[in-house]
């Protein structure tokens, strides 16, 4: 079909977690509109063109087939996307910067910078440009900036439309989200592309869940939210240490917090720390801002959220060590699980990374076993395989001869093992550290395993 068989003509630059579900549901949600997503990743765009894509999301290929070669495409020719697009989603990554000023802590906007000078470079007509990467306050005006600097008569008019999809849920997420929210200028121009935008939600999701405001309070929004969730887990996760010391549960806890209404129930599961691409990100891109205004108390504060799930990840290995009679040296260890989170197999910022390296460092063999993540865990992996690293697919094998096993996803598959064959095949004493406090403990002890869960006294043998 020929571009004007379309109403709207969308590209994405970015074919990754974000872009590529995002885009694939606009598509099926919208057979009106013709939508194409970009990326530099040939490896990437071919694994789209297959059954086999690039990333584990529970419904997500469903989606894709619905309208894959219809008014859904994935192409690697950037090029011809910008010159044919009215409106360009950039949803590149924007990393923490590992390099020279605010090293550590600001966002690193090398990709996103260059899809502006692609677009300002390449483009032939006016074009809505959506911010749906995750960028730091005030990033649309540099946007503008460069895209102003055309000369070539050209409007570009930046709308931001930040992404809260979680990994996992994105497709439920993206069909029903708690909210959407676009911010534009106010100006008339501004407030036109943000209606253009709000239409293409508009096809599935209901007006009253769609909001609008100006850029920088979309742009600061998407930080805030992700500082608040972050928050709720530190919070619950630094009550976790009170619980071990003082023999409360913090599951008792967070049920009994989490029914007062202005509490909520939700991202109360204490755990061995949150991991992810966004949290820790986002949350050191706000502190870097907070520093930069010169808020030092505020940045004080919210990188406590990031210093408490630091030392709740070393706390957790630290526990594994003191249990083990203080040494761990060629002992067997089977992490279950090595994803950020359950249902999907994007290992970034996973703790398992963390506990891996340290359980390395103290010379323990550490045996992974993942349904999602083993690819993604091996290259995390790289420099210390084969000397402290093993990979297997059935957490049974995983198991056999391990002297402890460590719970670092909280896969369902897990829950449902046959735990007393498990510990049959396991050196004794039996260890099991379960950082998703997701079995039953007691049943767990009286099989004969030594429990140690997260916020909650010891089931010991000894
Ligand atoms: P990702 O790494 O999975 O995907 C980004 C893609 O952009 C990669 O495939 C990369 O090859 C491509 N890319 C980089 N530079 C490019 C360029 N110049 N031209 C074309 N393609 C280019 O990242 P992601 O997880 O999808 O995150 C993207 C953004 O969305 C980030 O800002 C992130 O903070 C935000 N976000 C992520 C999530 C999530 O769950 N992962 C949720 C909400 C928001
Ligand atoms: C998070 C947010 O939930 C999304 O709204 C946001 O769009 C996204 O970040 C982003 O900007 O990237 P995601 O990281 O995919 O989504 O997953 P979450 O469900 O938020 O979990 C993050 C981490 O916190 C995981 O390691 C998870 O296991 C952990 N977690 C979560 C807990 O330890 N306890 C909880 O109660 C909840």
């Amino acid at each position: 079909m020929s571009d004007n068989a379309f109403s709207k003509n969308i590209l994405c630059i970015g074919a990754g977690y974000v872009g590529g579900p995002t885009m694939a549901m606009i598509a099926a949600k919208c057979p009106h509109y013709k939508v194409t997503v970009a990326d530099i990743n040939a490896e990437k765009i071919r694994a789209w063109q297959t059954e086999n894509l690039p990333i584990y999301e529970p419904g997500l290929l469903e989606v894709v087939k619905k309208a894959y070669g219809k008014n859904l495409f994935f192409t690697t020719d950037i090029e011809e996307g910008i010159k044919r697009a009215d409106i360009i989603f950039v949803s590149v990554n924007t990393p923490t910067k590992m390099y020279g000023g605010g090293a550590g802590k600001t966002a690193d906007l090398q990709h996103w910078e260059r899809t502006a000078r692609d677009i300002f470079r390449i483009a032939e007509s006016d074009k809505i440009i959506v911010e749906k990467s995750t960028l730091p306050v005030r990033t649309a005006e540099a946007m503008e900036r460069i895209l102003s600097a055309n000369g070539k008569g050209l409007n570009f008019d930046v709308v931001s439309n930040p992404e809260f999809l979680a990994e996992g849920t994105a497709i439920p997420d993206l069909e029903n989200p708690d909210r959407v929210l676009v911010g534009s200028k106010e100006t008339e121009r501004g407030r036109k592309a943000r209606e253009a935008i709000v239409e293409i939600y508009a096809n599935w999701i209901s007006k009253d869940r769609i909001i609008t405001c100006d850029i920088w309070s979309a742009e600061l929004s998407k930080l805030v939210a992700n500082a608040f969730l972050a928050q709720r887990i530190s919070s619950i996760n630094s009550i976790s240490a009170l619980c071990e010391k003082t023999e409360a549960d913090i599951k008792k806890v967070a049920h009994a917090i989490g029914m007062d209404s202005r509490i909520g129930p939700k991202f109360l599961n204490a755990s061995v720390g949150f991991g992810g691409s966004c949290f820790k990100k986002d949350i050191l891109n706000l502190v870097y801002i907070c520093e930069y205004y010169g808020l030092h108390e505020v940045a004080r504060y919210w990188e406590s959220v990031v210093k408490i799930n630091e030392y709740q990840e070393g706390r957790f290995v630290q526990k594994m060590i003191h249990a083990m009679f203080n040494t761990i040296a060629h002992k067997r260890i089977a992490l279950f699980g090595f994803a950020f989170k359950a249902n999907t197999g994007d290992t970034r910022e996973s703790p398992a990374i963390y506990v891996t390296r340290k359980l390395a460092e103290e010379h323990a063999r550490v045996i992974i076993t993942d349904p999602k993540a083993l690819h993604n865990a091996e290259y995390d992996l790289k420099d210390i395989l084969q000397k402290y690293v093993e990979f297997e697919a059935d957490p049974y094998k995983a198991a056999e001869g391990a002297h402890a096993i460590a719970i670092m996803t909280e896969w369902d598959s897990y829950k449902a093992l046959d735990y007393k064959k498990i510990y049959e095949r396991m050196e004794k004493p039996a260890f099991l550290f379960d950082g998703r406090n997701i079995l039953d403990h007691q049943k767990i002890y009286e099989i004969g395993f030594n429990v140690y869960p997260i916020g909650k006294p010891a089931l010991t043998h000894f």
